[in-house]
């Protein structure tokens, strides 16, 4: 998905700004016109906005109430669609999604504060993607995916451990000096035929 310059998007105070990650993210992504999509972790609601132009029918998500708010002011800025909630992963968020997007907490550090929660993944990075992905599985449609900026500082093992119920497709990857990010596609994967 293209950034689009003409949506118009206003950063918050104590919400994570549109960063290297959320461009990365937002190019592997696209949407077809009535697909049912989730953003968790919207921060400013730049992906969301992206999503909702696409056609998506949005559901965006936050922990950080700012983020919320924040993701709620640009779509309506640019006259978008969506419904935004103020929720702990999935629990304020009801029904199932044939796209689920998360750029996640990664970073294998313990801060607490409302914008380290943007980036304080706990000792392996995985403190908020690991019960995402176990609640997410149990919300895709048929046909469904998830896709995920993931990081070198993630740490590797829990990683893929967390990922082993899915089948995987990487759609995008950059290095830089110190840490790979890259973008995954996750699916369920089809039930194998009894020999
Ligand atoms: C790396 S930022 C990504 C923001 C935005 N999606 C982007 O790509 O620029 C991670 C976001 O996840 C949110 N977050 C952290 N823990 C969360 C949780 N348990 N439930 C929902 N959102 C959470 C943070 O508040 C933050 O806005």
């Amino acid at each position: 998905m293209e950034y689009q310059k003409d949506i118009d998007i206003e950063e918050c105070e104590l919400v994570y700004p549109p960063s290297e990650d959320t461009f990365l993210l937002l190019g592997a992504l696209s949407v077809a016109r009535g697909e049912r999509v989730l953003e968790m972790g919207c921060g400013t609601g730049l992906i969301s906005c992206h999503l909702s132009a696409g056609g998506g029918v949005l559901v965006a998500a936050d922990i950080n109430p700012r983020a919320a708010a924040c993701t709620r002011a640009n779509l309506d800025r640019n006259h978008l669609p969506g419904e935004v909630v103020e929720s702990d992963l999935f629990s304020n968020v009801a029904g199932t999604f044939d796209l689920m997007v998360f750029n996640p907490p990664y970073l294998a550090v313990d801060e607490e504060g409302t914008l380290e929660r943007a980036w304080a993944g706990g000792e392996e990075g995985m403190d908020v993607l690991a019960p995402f992905l176990r609640e997410a599985r149990t919300r895709l449609r048929p046909g469904g995916r998830i896709v995920l900026l993931l990081s070198s500082e993630m740490e590797r093992r829990a990683l893929d451990l967390a990922l082993d119920a899915f089948a995987r497709r990487r759609l995008a990857s950059r290095r830089y000096f110190f840490e790979e990010l890259w973008v995954e596609e996750l699916r369920s994967p089809r039930p194998q035929a009894v020999p």
